[in-house]
């Protein structure tokens, strides 16, 4: 099966020049020898999301990197995933680390946008993952299976379970240039598989680069990777696409 690699270009690639940059990685994409095994997904800022949806090709899906949960109402500022999905959208980034951390997004408010962005159509990348604390002191899976628990509290989780991806990404991990080992992601990757019962993809996300991306997926037994920094470039994120490329054969 063909490995996914999500690019989450946050606020790092700046709304005036990501739908350039994605259509870039689209026409670099479309000519990859390579391309049947790895499935490449990008998140830019979410205003530059209508931008690089007029330049959508059926080669380069695209994420929101959150949604709301609701798609009509007295909500400032919300972003309905109808709407995100209606431009042709088909993923949604949920409970990311930073979401969590800046926004003070808790089991929930991520539950309910979970469950909002399935019924939308929306396939979900709900991150999960504990802090350096947390892992120190022996709590890193209480932690995860709790955060997978309360989403999959929601009916419309479990009945859309298909269209549900986990992303493995411990807090520590993300944007420090330090991950973790390939052994213990593989331990909490096949922790949340159990946990979840039935067949789910699970990534690994933090401090992912073309160096250490092949050991995630051999060693790690990731289904994908979700990329923050190293996904901005060309360079790098296309050197990272090669390396799984390679674990599968094709380069
Ligand atoms: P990073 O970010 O690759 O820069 O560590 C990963 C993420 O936040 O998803």
């Amino acid at each position: 099966m063909a490995f996914l690699l999500i690019a989450n270009w946050k606020q790092q690639v700046r709304e005036a020049v990501a739908p350039a940059r994605y259509a870039t990685f689209a026409r670099t994409y479309a000519k990859a020898p390579w391309r049947k095994s790895v499935v490449l997904v990008v998140a830019p800022p979410l205003l530059a999301l209508p931008a690089c949806a007029a330049r959508r090709t059926r080669h380069l899906a695209l994420a929101a990197q959150d949604v709301g949960f609701t798609n009509e109402g007295a909500y400032t500022g919300a972003i309905g995933p109808a709407a995100v999905r209606a431009l042709g959208v088909t993923y949604a980034i949920i409970g990311h680390s930073e979401r969590r951390q800046w926004y003070a997004e808790d089991d929930l408010l991520i539950r309910r946008k979970c469950a909002a962005a399935l019924t939308a159509g929306l396939t979900v990348i709900l991150c999960v993952g504990e802090t350096k604390d947390e892992r120190q002191e022996g709590k890193a899976f209480a932690v995860v299976t709790r955060q997978i628990k309360s989403s999959l509290e929601a009916v419309a989780v479990r009945d859309h379970l298909s269209r549900l991806i986990i992303a493995y990404e411990p807090r520590w991990a993300i944007g420090s240039g330090v991950s973790i080992s390939p052994q213990e992601a593989q331990t909490m990757h096949e922790q949340i598989r159990s946990q979840v019962g039935k067949p789910v993809l699970v990534c690994y996300g933090g401090s992912v680069s073309p160096t250490n991306a092949a050991a995630f997926v051999r060693a790690g037994g990731a289904d994908g990777l979700l990329v923050g920094s190293a996904s901005t470039t060309h360079t790098s994120f296309f050197a990272i696409a090669k390396k799984l490329a390679g674990v599968r054969g094709t380069t």
